[in-house]
């Protein structure tokens, strides 16, 4: 589409992973590697495109209630996603990839938590795109995280209980400073957000599609991003 309006923040759900795998009569761990080489594709193309805030979800906090090996060859993916990111630092720079780990941290093994705060460090400089990467994210504990750090300032006095603001409250969550998604993809063929940006999501335009999350291509991203542009976004207005 010419001249079309790219969403200043894109929301994608990888789902379908182990449905992809049991396709093939693969062990679900392959569709989890099968993801993660879609996710690396497509966060490049959203740079390559103009995209200027991504977060793909990757791991719920009702994640963990999957089986121990599952849960196991996930964090195994990630340490070797970080890995090969501490390796490609340099051309991820070059790209202008701000990566920023959002999640609740305590629950995640702490040499992941320090890869984490390691990239996020070597990359915070770099101001072409924001890339949010969501593990053992869960929206409600976000905005119960974020409560929390409210209710102690009212404790210590430094605001009242009448001062507090919507924005107040979006300032406090892990997405601190960046826009609302525009734009929530889902593929799988499932039709639900499962505890993701439930907070930012109020006015969000959604996108569902039955494509398996290691089948997702760019020019998928593209469709979804053409249709965005058909929508007609009134928040509440006429
Ligand atoms: C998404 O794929 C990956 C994670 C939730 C970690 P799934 O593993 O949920 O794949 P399906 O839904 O079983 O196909
Ligand atoms: C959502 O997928 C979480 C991620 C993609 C990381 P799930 O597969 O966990 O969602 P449900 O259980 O089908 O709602
Ligand atoms: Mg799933």
């Amino acid at each position: 589409m010419e001249n079309r309006k790219i969403p200043a923040h894109i929301g994608i759900i990888m789902d379908g992973n182990g449905r992809w795998a049991k396709q093939r009569n693969l062990p679900r761990s392959e569709g989890h590697k099968a993801g993660a080489k879609v996710f690396k594709q497509i966060c490049d193309y959203a740079g390559e495109i103009g995209i200027k805030c991504i977060t793909f979800y990757a791991f719920s906090t009702e994640n963990w209630r999957r089986p121990p090996e599952e849960v196991q060859a996930l964090m195994d993916l990630f340490r070797e996603y970080m890995g090969e990111a501490q390796e490609r630092q340099e051309e991820n720079l070059q790209k202008g990839m701000r990566m920023h780990f959002i999640g609740h941290r305590e629950g995640i093994p702490d040499d992941l938590n320090e890869l984490f705060d390691t990239t996020e460090e070597e990359s915070k400089d770099a101001d072409k795109y924001d890339v949010n990467i969501a593990i053992n994210y869960g929206g409600r504990l976000e905005i119960l995280d974020g409560f929390k750090k409210i209710a102690a300032d009212v404790k210590d006095g430094k605001i009242n209980p009448e001062d507090i603001t919507e924005q107040m409250i979006s300032d406090h969550l892990y997405t601190a400073g960046e826009p609302d998604p525009d734009l929530i993809i889902r593929p799988s063929g499932e039709y639900r957000l499962s505890n993701f940006l439930i907070w930012q999501s109020a006015y969000s335009e959604f996108w569902f599609s039955d494509i398996l999350w290691p089948d997702f291509t760019p020019a998928d991203l593209d469709k979804a991003i053409d249709d965005f542009n058909n929508r007609n976004r009134r928040f509440g207005g006429v």
